[in-house]
């Protein structure tokens, strides 16, 4: 068997990777880590250059009945294995190239090539309620993908053809330090997203790996927590965002969460697989989390298509197949998961790279790398997603000096050039940015250098300026991915509170700014609410800009300026203390999950041990918690103020019945809206529907179920249309287990 050796170039290049360093174990695809290669099990003279399985005009699954007879054995194991730390693929007997698999986030990972486009926070595009521009974004991150690794250049790992995203998993604590990479805290709201950006990334053959699946709701002990959740709660708000990018979309992959349900890993449970793949019809491949499947007989069993971060290993290979002959392995179920990955493999182009059309696709996108066009697009990205939540009259700001102050006024949040500190910066949500425009830097542009004054003393500065902008809030320091498996410490963000950076706390910094100069403008930098409680009086403009990505700091200021509109709205309910969240005041067995026993050092030293959590807030995460408590929140979910008028209509409902019982029934609902003030500008309008209360179920008292985007100029009117239908209002009844359609009324409210 032919073997070539060669360095991984990629410095740091996946958490996972770091993770099992930390953890003293050896792990591939970490910084200069020698890999071997062979050519798994590729004995044997390569089928014809005309057989069926090569055409790529061919349907993909005539494709695969075509190969997979011509497949040895060790060919199969080999598939259901990653090649490397952050590669798959690797089978040349047959065609199939090796590719590289970064992780998403800001941008297309890559950390040996830095320069990409950087973007906002998903959370940003989240608070957009766009989906044209989550395509947009899931598009350009696909060209930057493919980008990135020139085939020239691109070595033995290839180029890059999955992207490790989008990520889905549910904000039910606003302390998750991974908030900022998710879609907050709705189900539909993270499944649009999901489904617009995923048809954005396979638009250009790129696949999503659509991730945490499920659970990793939090960062707190996520490689070893044990889950418990009602059943509604499982179905209607933790595993539908993946239902829904399913049935819109068919994500090509997805990614099995860390943690532990219902007492086994997600990547060993049959249940969960299932539930995506037989009962909701996912035909993409199960790919764990990194170094996430503990025994591969078990995850085979469970619906685990390959197991990501492997090295190739034909002795493992040889292993694994004595399994099978044993039937230890489930025949049924190795012969899906090769399946499933042979159409993973397919429908990136990996078999393809010799093709005339797979070539042009490559070369188009490696030409479109950091293009102007994808630069409009990531700055679109932060014009969309800043949401202006209070504003007193103060802006858009029409005099001439601003004094621009806090700990954040001049930091960047991406990686520069020579930095590979993943930690620092997020973890995988970490990017390498061509650039990174600072709110400072994005000031003095925007309003000159000789207008724009600066310095320590915050309260000093603000008091020579006609406004003062402080720039606070929390960084990646505190957003940013747990690495690292058992008990870790700390893991998510401590409290609600900004971070204290010096001696004083930024609370009290804002309150002696606004002191100096009552002019003041916040602006909040990070992924999650927090707590405003103690200077939003004092404040008379609150900006929330997520991670802004490369444009955040200049579109900021054009934002204070008025040269932007503001029109992001919420995804996340702002509560004024912890306790407002039901995740947090159930107390601990809830959030963070307890510790029957202490955790103790395992062999290889890491803190482990059975803790565990239930979510027994259920389905009352987010708004439907605040609502169902009477809990007074101090900005509501969807809540984002614009500088110009907005009038929204009643909803005009027609009923629609098809015949088809409950499933037929469907709403049409059209809403017209006017910009009834001065400034163009951009209206997300939200649909919500308050189903009656059920004999089986207690209904939350609105549910978001659609949402659209219009562009108008002052004094234009457009209508907005949607439609409700089943999959929209179905709830779900633990007494019949199964979806229903809610009996009686619905209501319908847009805003
Ligand atoms: C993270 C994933 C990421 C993977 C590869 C894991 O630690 O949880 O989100 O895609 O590493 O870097």
């Amino acid at each position: 068997m032919k073997k070539h050796a060669f360095k991984m170039e990629v410095a740091a290049a996946c958490a996972a990777c770091a993770l099992a360093a930390l953890a003293d174990e050896p792990f591939v695809g970490f910084a200069d880590d020698k890999v071997e290669v062979s050519d798994a099990g590729s004995a044997g003279a390569p089928p014809p250059a005309d057989a069926p399985y090569r055409n790529p005009g061919l349907d993909v699954e005539k494709r695969i009945d075509d190969l997979l007879p011509r497949l040895t054995d060790e060919e199969k194991m080999h598939l259901v294995h990653a090649s490397g730390g952050m590669t798959m693929g690797h089978v040349p007997r047959i065609g199939l190239v090796n590719f590289r698999t970064p992780d998403a986030g800001g941008g297309a990972r890559a950390a040996d090539r830095p320069g990409i486009t950087y973007f906002p926070a998903p959370i940003a595009y989240a608070a957009a309620f766009d989906r044209d521009l989550a395509f947009q974004v899931g598009r350009v991150m696909g060209e930057e993908t493919r980008g990135v690794y020139p085939a020239k250049e691109a070595g033995p790992n290839g180029t890059a053809r999955v992207l490790l995203g989008p990520g889905v998993n549910i904000a039910r604590t606003p302390l998750g330090a991974r908030n900022f990479e998710y879609f907050g805290e709705d189900p539909r709201l993270a499944g649009e997203m999901a489904a617009a950006w995923v048809a954005g990334l396979q638009s250009v053959k790129v696949a999503p790996c659509m991730k945490h699946y499920c659970f990793n709701d939090q960062e707190a002990d996520r490689t070893i927590i044990n889950v418990d959740c009602p059943e509604r709660a499982v179905r209607e708000i933790y595993v539908r965002p993946f239902e829904i990018a399913v049935k819109e979309v068919d994500p090509w992959s997805f990614m099995n969460s860390y943690n532990k349900f219902r007492g086994k890993w997600t990547s060993h449970s049959a249940y969960l697989n299932d539930m995506l793949c037989k009962e909701y019809g996912a035909t993409g491949a199960m790919i764990p989390d990194w170094g996430g499947v503990h025994g591969m007989p078990e995850a085979i069993n469970a619906g685990t298509t390959i197991e990501s971060s492997t090295r190739e290993d034909p002795k493992r290979d040889k292993r694994e197949l004595k399994l099978l002959a044993e039937g230890k392995i489930d025949r049924a179920r190795f012969d899906d998961s090769v399946r499933r990955a042979l159409r993973f493999y397919f429908r990136v182009g990996a078999f393809d790279t010799d093709k005339k059309e797979e070539r042009e696709l490559q070369a188009r996108c490696e030409a479109s790398f950091r293009s102007e066009e994808h630069q409009a697009v990531a700055r679109r990205a932060a014009e969309e997603g800043f949401v202006m939540v209070k504003n007193d009259g103060l802006l858009p700001f029409r005099g001439k000096t601003v004094a621009v102050v806090g700990p954040l006024a001049d930091v960047k949040h991406a990686m520069s050039e020579s930095d590979t500190n993943l930690r620092r910066h997020g973890g995988s949500g970490a990017v390498k940015a061509a650039r990174e425009i600072t709110p400072l830097e994005g000031f003095r542009t925007v309003f000159g250098s000789d207008n724009v004054v600066t310095g320590k003393n915050a309260a000093e500065v603000a008091a020579k300026a006609d406004v003062v902008v402080y720039c606070g809030g929390i960084d990646h320091s505190y957003d940013r991915e747990v690495i690292g498996r058992g008990h870790l410490v700390p893991h998510d963000r401590p409290d609600l509170f900004l971070k204290k950076y010096g001696d004083k706390t930024q609370e009290d910094e804002i309150l002696e700014v606004a002191k100096a100069n009552p002019n003041l403008v916040v602006m909040l930098n990070g992924g999650a609410p927090l707590s405003v409680e103690k200077w939003h009086e004092a404040a008379k403009a609150i900006f929330v800009t997520w991670y802004g990505g490369e444009f955040g700091g200049e579109v900021f200021a054009r934002m204070v300026k008025g040269e932007v509109n503001p029109s992001g709205r919420l995804p996340y309910t702002y509560g004024k203390k912890l306790d407002d969240w039901p995740s947090h005041a159930l107390g601990e067995k809830s959030y963070p999950g307890v510790w029957p026993k202490p955790p103790k050092k395992n062999k290889k030293g890491q803190l482990w041990g059975d803790p565990w959590q239930e979510y027994a807030d259920g389905i009352w995460v987010g708004y439907r918690g605040f609502d169902k408590y009477g809990i007074e929140p101090r900005y509501p979910f969807g809540h984002g103020l614009s500088y110009t008028t907005w009038h929204v209509g009643s909803p005009e409902v027609e009923k629609k019945g098809t015949g088809n019982g409950e499933r037929g029934t469907e709403w049409q609902l059209t809403v017209r809206v006017e910009n009834a003030g001065k400034m163009a500008g951009r209206r997300a309008v939200l649909l919500w529907a308050s189903k009656p209360q059920q004999k089986d179920a207690e209904m939350p008292r609105r549910e978001l179920v659609a949402f659209e985007s219009v562009n108008l100029k002052p004094g234009e009117t457009k209508s907005v249309s949607f439609k409700a239908g089943f999959e929209e209002l179905k709830y779900w009844s633990e007494q019949d287990n199964r979806w229903k359609m809610p009996e009686g009324e619905v209501k319908f409210a847009v805003e």
